[in-house]
């Protein structure tokens, strides 16, 4: 390569990669955030929530609590959100329509569950905060029985949302341990 070209591809390289170098670096992990993190099944995903959240910044461990559950909560109103606007495809066969209806009654319910779970854990009602999570985990459950063998996209969000629960409980059950 000529000494010019050279010049334009490495120029090129580095436009391309340089943004993506800054919008890649790691976000601020919080050292409570890592040890937060160590008691849920989901680490990666625990890590990837909690840092992206800037209340995270300075949060003690009850406060992290609230932040995975208002992840929860936020992705459970997102997909009835989602279900919202794909329900009233006119080209989906009424079973398929009926399972998304469902589907969407779960996660209204389930959003609600974890508004509740909140409450509860800023109360310090742990038992009630561990079984309205776990409604709203049965609620996933429920809406992925609802499109059993349709295909609707819907069973890696029911996938994603029981993660972000099973998560926001290890948490809360770590601040209940702690008594904080
Ligand atoms: C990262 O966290 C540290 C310690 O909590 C804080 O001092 C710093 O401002 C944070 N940086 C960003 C970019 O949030
Ligand atoms: C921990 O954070 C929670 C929620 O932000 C707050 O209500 C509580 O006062 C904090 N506890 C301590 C000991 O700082
Ligand atoms: C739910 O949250 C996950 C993780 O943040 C995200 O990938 C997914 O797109 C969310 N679902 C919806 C429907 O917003």
């Amino acid at each position: 390569m000529k000494p010019f070209t050279t010049f334009v591809f490495l120029c090129t390289l580095c436009v391309a990669v340089l943004p993506q170098l800054i919008v890649a670096r790691p976000t601020n992990v919080t050292k409570l955030v890592t040890q937060v993190c160590a008691h849920t099944a989901h680490k990666g995903l625990c890590v990837d929530t909690l840092a992206a959240d800037p209340i995270s910044q300075g949060a003690n461990q009850t406060g992290l609590a609230l932040v995975a559950l208002r992840v929860a909560s936020q992705n459970a109103s997102d997909i009835t959100e989602h279900i919202k606007v794909s329900v009233n495809d006119a080209s989906l066969a009424p079973a398929v329509q009926q399972g998304l209806s469902d589907c969407m009654d779960n996660y209204v319910d389930a959003a609600e569950q974890l508004d509740d779970s909140l409450a509860a854990l800023l109360a310090g009602a742990h038992d009630d905060l561990n079984t309205w999570v776990n409604v709203a985990i049965a609620d996933s459950d429920s809406c992925e029985k609802s499109i059993k063998g349709f295909k609707t996209g819907m069973s890696k969000k029911n996938v994603m949302f029981r993660m972000l629960c099973e998560n926001a409980l290890a948490i809360a059950k770590a601040v209940a341990i702690a008594g904080n």
